[in-house]
């Protein structure tokens, strides 16, 4: 029979079904289940049974700051890594091997703010050239179009703009290999690879798919052209080229962790200023002044950024991270066990009473004029491990955002409040859907 060792936690002890412990309240409304452990518990650690597992619930920025900070070599993936790991491979996301250091230092060169302004003309124009083809007279779903926009702008800065066969195909593909992460996070009793059931031949089938495309981009494109991100892949400034499956691995790895996340951020932001139209009207305002409306100007606008960090304050799309206790440790004076799970939930962060005036307020203001984002603010994370594309993603929401919205007015279909989901990336429940309609003031976003 399983034991919760909750050591000298017992006032921390969320108690549950003698078998289950709290799997059922956990899944059935996680984030009002972790929100509720804050209200009852502050900013303590809570102990829990999920899944047949130990975890351990950080609800304090201390907390989580040792995690993935002060003592993160103590700590690795948790089992919620284990459906991406079973494509992504040993890419930088899931990689927690020795040879995860000697990765990260051959591609966090080539998201340096360098290399991103050498890469962003070629992803204006790619955004340019999207938007200028939706139709103000059909429902517009923007679910469906961010997830688009954001999987050519990360094309287009991963091998260059050049018109490459088969991307189109990568949709349908990324899509089933999502569900097989989700599904084998929500439901540890899922069928292992080898049995041959449908949801298995769908997963292998789409993984074939991925990696034949990405060969056949790789050996496609110009390996001497420098202004994409697969150079610096292929020709990293410290140590050997990677092997080629290592490449592949990458190259999908940033496919996945760079695409659904922003195109999710992109929904929600766009969602809160159909909302709010004071912010939105300040934001056109900002964006009609602009004395250049190019890739250079969208560094001037401060307020679309403080939109862009409020919006990933109350919806961050990374919204937990999980990590496993190698070595049993003291957190703040609590005893976490060898093997246990420790669950840091950013959404509850970023929602925290004692850190936020009016927390579920969407005051953008709230990050004006000040370089450093607050203690507890971590929506790419924190520590070594923190987003390597965390640069690339501001600019290309700022991009996205900045022209969509000086050639478009738009209103949401549905202006009720959203349900919030909770698989890998947090999502509405429901798509968004836009009215637009052409602004007066401008028909056509120049170049
Ligand atoms: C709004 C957009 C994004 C959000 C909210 C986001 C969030 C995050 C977070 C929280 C982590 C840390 C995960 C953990 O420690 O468990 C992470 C890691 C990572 N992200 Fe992002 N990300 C975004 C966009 C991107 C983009 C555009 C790319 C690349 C094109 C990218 C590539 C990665 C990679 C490769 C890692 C793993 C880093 C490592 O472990 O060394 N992300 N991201």
């Amino acid at each position: 029979m399983y034991r919760v060792n909750i050591n000298e936690l017992k006032s921390n002890f969320k108690k549950g079904h003698f078998f289950w412990g709290n799997t059922k309240e956990f899944a059935s409304g996680t984030l009002a289940f972790i929100q509720g452990l804050q209200k009852e518990y502050g900013d303590g650690i809570v102990a829990c049974k999920i899944a047949f597992k130990n975890f351990y619930f950080l609800l304090s920025t201390k907390s989580i700051v040792h995690v993935l900070q002060k003592n993160n070599k103590n700590y690795r993936r948790s089992f919620a890594y284990n459906g991406l790991r079973d494509f992504l491979g040993n890419g930088l996301l899931t990689n927690d091997s020795n040879t995860w250091v000697e990765q990260r230092r051959k591609i966090q060169p080539a998201f340096s703010k360098k290399e991103l302004q050498k890469m962003s003309a070629i992803m204006w124009q790619g955004i340019h050239k999207t938007i200028s083809e939706y139709n103000p007279n059909a429902a517009f779903n923007c679910t469906e179009q961010m997830n688009k926009i954001t999987m050519r702008v990360v094309s287009d800065a991963l091998f260059g703009a050049t018109d490459l066969k088969g991307l189109e195909a990568l949709n349908g593909a990324l899509y089933v290999l999502r569900k097989h992460a989700n599904d084998k996070l929500k439901n540890p009793l899922k069928a292992p690879l080898w049995v041959p059931n449908k949801a298995n031949k769908r997963f292998n089938k789409a993984k074939s798919e991925i990696k034949e495309v990405l060969s056949n981009i790789l050996s496609a494109t110009d390996a001497n052209n420098q202004d994409n991100l697969l150079y610096w892949l292929r020709n990293p400034a410290e140590g050997q080229p990677m092997p080629v499956a290592q490449l592949l691995d990458e190259l999908t790895t940033l496919f996945i962790a760079g695409q659904e996340t922003t195109a999710q951020s992109l929904c929600f932001t766009l969602y809160l200023l159909g909302r709010h139209p004071d912010a939105l009207k300040k934001v056109k305002t900002e964006l009609d002044g602009l004395a250049e409306f190019n890739e250079q100007g969208v560094h001037q606008l401060a307020y679309l950024s403080c939109v862009i960090k409020e919006s990933m304050r109350l919806y961050p799309p990374a919204w937990a991270m999980s990590r496993e206790v190698i070595e049993e440790d003291t957190i703040d004076g609590v005893t976490i066990p060898k093997g246990s799970v420790v669950f840091l939930s950013i959404y509850a962060m970023h929602r925290n009473p004692d850190t936020w005036e009016e927390p579920e307020a969407f005051k953008p203001e709230r990050f004006a004029g000040s370089k450093k984002d607050p203690e507890g603010y971590l929506p790419f994370g924190l520590g070594p491990r923190m987003c390597v594309g965390n640069h690339f993603a501001v600019l290309e929401m700022k991009m996205i955002l900045a022209q969509f919205l000086k050639k478009f007015e738009f209103e949401l279909k549905n202006p009720e409040p959203i349900e919030l989901i909770t698989p890998m990336t947090m999502s509405p429940k429901e798509d968004i859907w836009l009215q637009l309609n052409y602004r007066s003031i401008t028909s056509e976003v120049p170049q």
